[in-house]
């Protein structure tokens, strides 16, 4: 559950999933401060937002100043954060590894783990202040498994599962429980980007789920409500697993 006038942060939440967990944080009754670096993508997110209050941000997460004074704006705005969902992140190109330029995999590491590092960093103050909030993490199975011409990014999500745990060990104490999501492949923007179209981004994926299908950003978003909100009250240091059974292989 929610608290009702929790305040919510999302980054990346102008498209796919982070737009899905926006929306879903403000049915359940919070407050949501939308962050992207494409900004109309944000309005966009906040505009379909009736039943709470919500405010866009531009934010490019991997600026430290941006985000600082991001995370002051909605303090100074509604002077709690109880909830961050730490979204943002790129696929990036496919090159192998053997020819992947080290400017494309210092990009990927960049916005994955240094900005996540970044919006955790800030939460983590504000929660320490209050002694209570969550945070969680966006992992992806890529944080368990890997693929082709991916170096970049399974090194980035195997390290927000890192990042998870150790901010998780260290936040306990203090009333702040840190998890993270892993899903497998999702219908997003990302993927039909990736793949060309929405039919070809069906054709080259579904076949590695056993359930027939990929995965909907709201199936996501529900799983990180259920992260940030009480009824998983004694779950820290956690990457769940949402992927249709695509490990199992
Ligand atoms: P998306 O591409 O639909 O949305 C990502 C959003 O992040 C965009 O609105 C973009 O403008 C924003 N963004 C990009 N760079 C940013 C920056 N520097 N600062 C702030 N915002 C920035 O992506 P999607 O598919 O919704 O993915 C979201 C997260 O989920 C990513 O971390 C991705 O790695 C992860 N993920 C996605 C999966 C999928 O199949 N779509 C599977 C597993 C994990």
């Amino acid at each position: 559950m929610i608290e009702k006038e929790a305040v919510a942060i999302v980054t990346g939440a102008g498209s796919g999933i982070g737009r899905a967990a926006a929306i879903a944080f403000a049915r359940a009754g919070a407050r949501v401060a939308v962050i992207d670096i494409d900004h109309d993508a944000a309005l966009e997110t906040a505009a379909r937002i009736r039943d709470t209050e919500a405010i866009a941000l531009r934010v490019d997460v991997t600026v430290e100043e941006q985000v600082v004074e991001a995370f002051d704006t909605v303090l100074g705005r509604w002077g709690r954060i109880d909830h961050l969902f730490n979204n943002a992140g790129i696929r990036g190109g496919t090159d192998e590894a053997h020819r992947m330029s080290s400017v494309e995999f210092r990009r990927v590491m960049d916005l994955n783990v240094a900005g996540a590092f970044l919006c955790q960093r800030e939460a983590l103050k504000a929660m320490y202040e209050a002694q209570r909030g969550t945070i969680v993490n966006m992992a992806s199975i890529m944080g368990f498994s890997t693929g082709p011409g991916a170096a970049h990014y399974t090194a980035s999500k195997h390290a927000v599962i890192g990042l998870t745990k150790a901010a998780a060990f260290e936040a306990a104490p203090r009333g702040v429980r840190v998890n993270a999501v892993a899903p497998g492949t999702i219908e997003t923007p990302m993927n039909v980007a990736l793949a060309g179209n929405e039919k070809a981004m069906r054709d080259r994926y579904t076949p590695a789920y056993p359930i027939g299908r990929l995965g909907r950003p709201r199936e996501v978003a529900e799983a990180v409500l259920w992260l940030a909100g009480s009824a998983s009250s004694f779950v820290t240091g956690h990457t769940l697993v949402l992927d249709g059974g695509y490990l199992l292989r």
